[in-house]
């Protein structure tokens, strides 16, 4: 303790990734000072494949917040996904349904563009650090941690915010007996690709078949993404590009669709499970993202769930250091959970909706069917799905 370097701040926030980053930049521009810390270095999380789609409302909080207008430029907006069953493409026009759209912008784009615009601004962003411990959080909050040159330091904050994902260090200082944790198992996971063929559809496809779920996603002009329902303990190298492609083929062509096939460059298998702690919140520490709650990746509503939490505790500090006073920041878990929780249900939906379980049997599948159909044939069915995955108006 006596050798460790003290440094003072007003927020310290845990995790640079898109829910730290854009804390640490609304905070900024509010006139608060923060600084982050990151366990990986920036390289590692800029080549990290993840999700690709943005609801309308973290699309707005980027340009407007001036981040970026790259997703503007370089992202694809989709006025409509299609739902593909039984051999046939239903198309949810979310243009027409909601008058809203989403943006293909995958999040490792998201964070290259907050960390160029906290770098831009001198923000205190450091990557890479190690030994992270967090103290007196009930008091005066202390989060101590060596940097990626081995240099020891005390980090002195009004409020602590973690926002360092699934495996959250921050969520595992909260008590056990301070905090309830729901989570939710399901019986698959995803087999993730990367291919170089050119794009098979305008728009995303969710598939669901008889022999399990497939979504066939996109990145540019000449890679795509897809990704099919496997066993969660696949083995990718029991892959070949052969196998992969059979497998898409028996879940998504048909009557006349044929995917565009090309050589695989990068294969993951991706676990998921439904997860919240609930409150979002102990003492000074106020968690936000993964670190509070996981959803199943049916839908992309990860990222665009972790910049509303953003969003509102953003609010809540702001309101604090304006005025003194901690009612909007008391508030902070109840606004974020009414969200989280309206998203856990829509991703679990989806999620069930389109996967089929091992084992399934006769009733289960035509049940299925029949849930499928009661969406596309009504435009109440319709305009539910599509609300939703372009995200509902903004945290009461
Ligand atoms: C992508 C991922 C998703 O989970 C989803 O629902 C849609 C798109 C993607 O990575 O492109």
């Amino acid at each position: 303790m006596a050798n460790r370097n003290v440094i003072t701040t007003q927020v310290a926030i845990m995790g640079a990734g898109p829910a730290g980053l854009m804390l640490s930049h609304l905070l900024a521009k509010a006139g608060i000072e923060s600084t982050v810390i990151e366990l990986r270095s920036r390289q590692e999380i800029s080549e990290t494949v993840r999700a690709g789609i943005l609801e309308h409302g973290s699309v707005n909080l980027l340009v407007d917040s001036g981040v970026s207008d790259r997703v503007l430029r370089d992202g694809d907006r989709h006025d409509g996904i299609e739902l593909r069953f039984d051999g046939e493409s239903h198309r949810i026009d979310f243009k027409e349904l909601v008058g809203e759209s989403v943006w293909l912008y995958p999040q490792t784009d998201v964070f290259i563009d907050l960390a160029a615009r906290r770098e831009a601004d001198g923000g205190d962003v450091r990557y890479g650090v190690t030994d992270t411990s967090l103290h007196d959080l009930e008091g005066t909050p202390k989060v101590w941690f060596t940097d990626a040159e081995g240099v020891e330091y005390e980090l002195q904050a009004d409020f602590v915010a973690g926002a360092d994902g699934s495996r959250s260090q921050a969520r595992s200082a909260i008590p056990e007996n301070r905090r309830h944790r729901f989570v939710h198992e399901y019986p698959f996971a995803w087999f993730g690709i990367l291919a170089e063929a050119p794009r098979s559809s305008d728009e995303l496809i969710y598939a669901n078949s008889a022999n399990g779920f497939a979504l066939i996603s996109q990145r540019t002009e000449t890679v795509q993404r897809m990704y099919f329902q496997c066993d969660p303990n696949e083995d990718v190298n029991n892959w070949s590009d052969d196998r992969i492609w059979e497998t898409f083929r028996g879940r998504v062509n048909g009557n006349g669709f044929e995917l565009k096939e090309g050589p695989v460059i990068d294969k993951t298998v991706l676990k998921f499970r439904s997860s919240v702690l609930a409150p979002m919140r102990h003492g000074k520490l106020f968690l936000a993202g993964d670190a509070a709650h996981t959803v199943p990746p049916t839908g992309a509503k990860g990222l665009n769930l972790a910049l509303n939490d953003v969003k509102v505790l953003f609010e809540g500090l702001d309101s604090f250091y304006q005025t003194g006073h901690t009612g909007l920041l008391d508030g902070y878990s109840d606004r974020a959970l009414d969200r989280v929780w309206k998203t856990q249900q829509f991703s679990y939906w989806m999620t069930s909706m389109l996967h089929t379980p091992a084992g399934a049997d006769d009733f289960a599948r035509a049940r299925q069917l029949g849930e499928l159909n009661s969406v596309v044939s009504s435009r109440h069915g319709r305009a539910y799905l599509a609300e939703a995955y372009t995200g509902w108006p903004g945290s009461r």
